[in-house]
């Protein structure tokens, strides 16, 4: 028997809680069998285990889009008994049983191999987050040309952002109201996260032949842009998916962030939990309360 959060839907609603279960019930479409060491809580997983967005779509579930572990049985060529894996995507956690679990039976197609520099919880404390920033700094690292501005809607962070890199730190409600097609050139290349008016204003801040990688929608789905960056500045707009990216992309992201990561710093941005605590943190995301980088900590 091993522990895990379970997604049900009872009559009553939703409902996300803490349970124990047989191997015998982990998903008979998996050829990987892995004993989780560490999952992370990404605002997708906090979607998943509040039900305030249809993420999930079978059930029951296991939350956890991401996961680091090892393997102890395998019926896939790459991997055997032993093998360090790390996980992101794939539908784990929407579709397929993920990783706030103790053990995980997956496709031996979506794992990856963890480098040997990192350990598993270093590769959590990156999670599906640093792996998709990774994504995203490789898509623009031909247009990159200097770095430095974060935006937040915490200032009181400043002096934290700015401890992680960040040359200057602008409020985030600069760039979340509609603004107009083309703007003071501000930034040669951008990593958004946000989605909405904000992808917009900082397509229309983006300078000559400088480019946009979006990745997320914290703003919202919609993007009232217009094509004037585009046709007048030729800014390149990337569009970042690491769900379904091939193996190649993820492995290349992944070699990278093992080669440029401060660990030590890493560890900074990082609380370890419990398994039971990540029900609260799935709802602490959503509302904005998390600062840095949860490890849900599996391995008894
Ligand atoms: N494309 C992909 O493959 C991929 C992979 C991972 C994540 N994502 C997406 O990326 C987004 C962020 O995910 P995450 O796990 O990094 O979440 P997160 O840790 O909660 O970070 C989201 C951050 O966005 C900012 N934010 C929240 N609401 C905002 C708003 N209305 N306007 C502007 N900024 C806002 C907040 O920063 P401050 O508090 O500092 O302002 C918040 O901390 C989500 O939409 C997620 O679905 C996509």
């Amino acid at each position: 028997m091993f522990e895990a959060l379970l997604i049900t839907q009872p009559e009553s609603g939703y409902r996300c809680e803490l349970t124990q279960l047989d191997e015998a019930q982990l998903p008979a479409s998996g050829d990987v069998t892995v004993r989780v060491d560490c999952s992370t809580i990404n605002y997708k997983d906090g979607l998943a285990i509040t039900g305030k967005s249809p993420v999930v779509r079978s059930f029951p579930m296991v939350p956890g889009i991401d996961f680091a572990g090892s393997v102890t049985q395998s019926d896939h060529p790459k991997w055997k008994a032993g093998d360090r894996v790390l996980l992101n995507g794939f539908g784990v956690g929407e579709t397929h049983w993920g990783g706030l679990s103790q053990m995980a039976r997956v496709k031996g197609d979506w794992l990856v191999a963890l480098p040997d520099t990192l350990s598993e919880r270093d590769a959590m404390s990156l999670g599906t987050a640093g792996y998709t920033a990774m994504l995203c700094v490789q898509a623009l690292q031909k247009h990159w040309a200097d770095a430095g501005v974060a935006a937040t809607g915490r200032p009181q962070e400043a002096d934290y952002l700015k401890s992680l890199g960040a040359a200057s730190v602008i409020d985030r409600n600069d760039l979340s109201a509609p603004g107009k097609p083309l703007q003071k050139e501000r930034w040669i290349g951008v990593v958004d996260s946000v989605g909405s008016h904000t992808l917009a204003n900082a397509c229309a801040s983006t300078r000559y032949g400088g480019a946009v990688a979006a990745c997320g929608l914290a703003q919202g789905m919609d993007l009232p842009a217009s094509v004037a960056p585009f046709i007048l500045r030729g800014i390149t707009l990337y569009g970042i998916d690491s769900v379904m990216a091939p193996m190649a992309q993820r492995e290349a992201a992944w070699d990278a962030l093992a080669k440029t990561i401060n660990r030590e710093q890493l560890a900074s941005i990082t609380t370890e939990i419990a398994l039971p605590d990540a029900i609260a943190a799935g709802s602490q995301i959503l509302a904005g309360q998390v600062r840095g980088r949860l490890v849900v900590k599996l391995k008894a």
